[in-house]
């Protein structure tokens, strides 16, 4: 594997309507990211991913882009991005914003031309299909619910295509015009300063083409879009091409979400000269999914936590390097999802942070898992904005859940978890906004928020900042970033352990539970790197963990 800048770096995600909005309208800003530079500085990461702020109708939060080259008012305007990009490089940061061009908003220009003239160039930037009698193209399921066929404003006899919202009309991928637009605009922002993007659900932009049905997997008779992905093949020509087209002159930092890559394609996804410089592994986040919907999830325990990030490294072994998380703005707040319910405290929090972060890859934090955000307790749907969590709630409730069954699953698994204001100090609204926030506030603010963790130097804020200088020391950085993962006592109950072993030889072990366990040491311990309890209790080469301790030791 290539050796690259950006292998040593600590990523982290914002997601800008909810970090912090300086001018009282409840929407967090551009200008807002730039007052809060500093802290991100003095947290210690580097690269920063800003989710879609670009003008929207805002169905999917942003990720129904109107125009590709502004800024949404309600974010500032594209001098304010100017000024962040130049802010951030200042501070040796980097800036990466969201390509999401798998489709647009309804609202772009490009489809209000196709809707004018489905005959003309625009009706070709989309999948539109004339109606015959009632009968769909094809069965796909949208990933928002009901079919992704949807008919075409003005024209009752022709469908669009879909595989999102409706307002998510998808961008017709096999049109050379289509992939151009996205080049340009791709070398637009690299050309402003952008270090590079995250890429949007960007595998879903090869289609099985002709439309067929798959086998219909819910009662609704709609099959759900992985039939089709797994099905269609080529995807690749296009990755290749806008590698080549879009990212390589600017030597682009690209992190893909990609999901239902197949084992053999993981070279030409993240290999040297891969179609982006790495992916996020989302192996524990589909762990349990069902094709029936979230409420028949099953919900991952600590020993599948574990087999699955152990599985993820051994699949990339050196091929590549893989982006690890716990959470994202898609996903529950993971303290409150990967730590068994009743069981989180600042130990079990500190523990999970040690667990992934010191896996191999490149680490992101997601707003607000730095002070240990956890999920909302939402008490109705009307507090839920998220279309997803709309249409999951309503399928959980006609596969005969009663509404509190449906509200409790619904809760737990919720993008709103994630979405709900960064809690900055324990002012009104949490010190986000002095407006009325877009989205609740999570009540527990007052408990947890930056301004009491930033000077507590046993909060989990500043254990983040340890387990950050760690990676970043020059005595462990290499072998932190390059040092081979090896599991540990991989099949002891409710323990993850495993080495890092490179220039030096670490072992990061951790009690993911609350009963206390002993280890054997493979090897004398020379030194205590890391721990979330005061002291590390260790007698003739046995480690004795605590209620969720976890340690970094160098052996
Ligand atoms: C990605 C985004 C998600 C969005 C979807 C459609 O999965 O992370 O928030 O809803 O793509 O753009």
């Amino acid at each position: 594997m290539e050796r690259k800048w950006w292998h040593d770096k600590v990523a982290y995600q914002i997601y800008p309507k909810s970090f912090f909005d300086s001018n009282g309208d409840g929407i967090g800003d551009i200008p807002g990211i730039i007052q809060k530079l500093d802290y991100l500085k003095d947290l210690g990461v580097d690269i920063l991913w800003i989710s879609p702020c670009y003008p929207s109708p805002f169905a999917d939060q942003g990720y129904d882009i109107s125009d590709y080259y502004d800024i949404h008012p309600a974010f500032g305007t594209l001098k304010d991005m100017d000024r962040l990009i130049e802010e951030a490089r200042k501070r040796e940061m980097y800036i990466l914003l969201d390509l999401v061009v798998n489709h647009c908003s309804d609202e772009h220009e490009w489809f209000q031309k196709a809707c004018a003239d489905p005959n003309g160039k625009y009706g070709n930037f989309f999948y539109i299909e004339n109606r015959k009698d009632d009968k769909l193209p094809c069965n796909w399921r949208s990933y928002f619910g009901g079919s992704v066929w949807e008919p075409l404003p003005g024209h009752p006899d022709k469908q669009y295509l879909h595989l999102f919202h409706k307002k998510q009309p998808d961008l017709n991928w096999e049109n050379p015009e289509v992939r151009e637009e996205v080049y340009k605009n791709i070398n637009w922002w690299l050309d402003r300063g952008l270090r590079g993007f995250r890429i949007d659900a960007i595998i879903n932009i090869k289609k099985k083409l002709p439309y067929k049905d798959y086998p219909a997997d819910r009662p609704d008779g709609l099959s759900c879009v992985d039939h089709m992905l797994a099905d269609a093949q080529g995807v690749g020509e296009f990755l290749g091409e806008m590698r080549d087209r879009g990212f390589a002159s600017h030597e682009a930092f690209t992190v893909g979400e990609v999901f239902n890559e197949k084992d053999e394609e993981l070279p030409d996804f993240i290999g040297d000269n891969g179609y982006f410089s790495t992916m996020f592994d989302f192996a524990p986040v589909v762990f349990g999914g069902s094709s029936k919907g979230w409420y028949d999830r099953k919900r991952i325990t600590p020993d599948d936590y574990k087999r699955c990030c152990f599985h993820s490294q051994k699949r990339i072994g050196d091929i590549g390097f893989l982006s690890n998380i716990i959470e994202n703005h898609d996903e529950p707040r993971g303290v409150s999802y990967y730590i068994p319910d009743g069981e989180t405290s600042l130990h079990s929090k500190k523990m999970l942070a040690v667990m992934y972060f010191m896996l191999k890859g490149l680490p992101f934090i997601y707003q607000g898992q730095e002070i240990g955000m956890e999920n909302m307790k939402f008490s109705s749907i009307d507090q839920i904005d998220d279309i997803s969590t709309i249409d999951e709630y309503h399928v959980a409730r006609n596969a005969g859940c009663t509404k509190e069954e449906a509200l409790k699953c619904i809760s737990l698994y919720s993008r709103d978890n994630a979405r709900t204001p960064m809690q900055w100090d324990s002012s009104e609204n949490a010190g986000f906004s002095s407006g009325k926030p877009w989205l609740n506030v999570n009540p527990n603010y007052n408990n947890i928020n930056v301004k009491k963790q930033w000077n507590d130097p046993d909060s989990l804020l500043s254990f983040y900042k340890e387990l950050i200088a760690l990676r970043k020391n020059p005595l462990y950085r290499e072998t932190i970033v390059y040092g081979d993962l090896i599991p540990y006592l991989e099949d002891r109950h409710n323990l993850m352990a495993y080495f890092r072993k490179g220039e030096r030889t670490l072992l990061v072990a951790g009690n993911f539970q609350k009963k206390s366990q002993d280890i054997q040491l493979p090897q004398k311990c020379q030194k205590v790197l890391l721990n979330n309890y005061p002291n590390a209790d260790i007698t003739d080469r046995v480690l004795h963990l605590k209620d969720y301790q976890a340690v970094i030791l160098e052996l």
